[in-house]
């Protein structure tokens, strides 16, 4: 991807000009409008990328589950063991008594991501969790 810069205008309504800079501000002092774009446009095309399942991605799984449910950490490790190839870390924080948070670095295509995902989520016992995909947007 060329790095030259092109000038062009645009036309937007007021009030989405507004949450626009409202959003730039969030981020920081560095950003302006046109910093706020293309974070906007990469965050596009990084979200389409990984609507591709041959993508390779970089994913992260964040769960919640209580270790008591029956054989649960067991069949956690289970899948992970099954995927060593794809997962490249694991977090583990004990919230409380009962509650565990699990946070899993993955890489692979997107379609062994989701799986991965989906194998962990479906065991019983997993309360909550959600996986964010993403690339490096450097083939963008
Ligand atoms: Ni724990």
């Amino acid at each position: 991807m060329s790095s030259d810069l092109v000038r062009f205008t645009i036309a937007m309504p007021q009030d989405l000009l507004e949450k626009l800079d409202e959003r730039a501000a969030r981020r920081g002092i560095r950003k302006n409008r046109s910093e706020a774009i293309r974070d906007l446009v990469r965050d596009a095309l990084v979200e389409d990328s990984c609507a591709d399942p041959d993508q390779e991605t970089c994913g992260t799984l964040t769960m919640v589950y209580n270790h008591h449910a029956s054989d649960l950490t067991k069949r956690l490790d289970d899948v992970q063991h099954d995927h060593c190839d794809e997962i490249i870390s694991t977090m583990h924080i004990h919230l409380d008594a009962h509650n565990c948070l699990e946070i899993i670095a993955m890489r692979g295509s997107v379609a062994q991501v989701k799986e991965i995902a989906d194998a962990l989520l479906g065991l019983k016992g997993v309360k909550h969790g959600s996986l964010t995909t993403t690339t490096t947007g450097e083939a963008l």
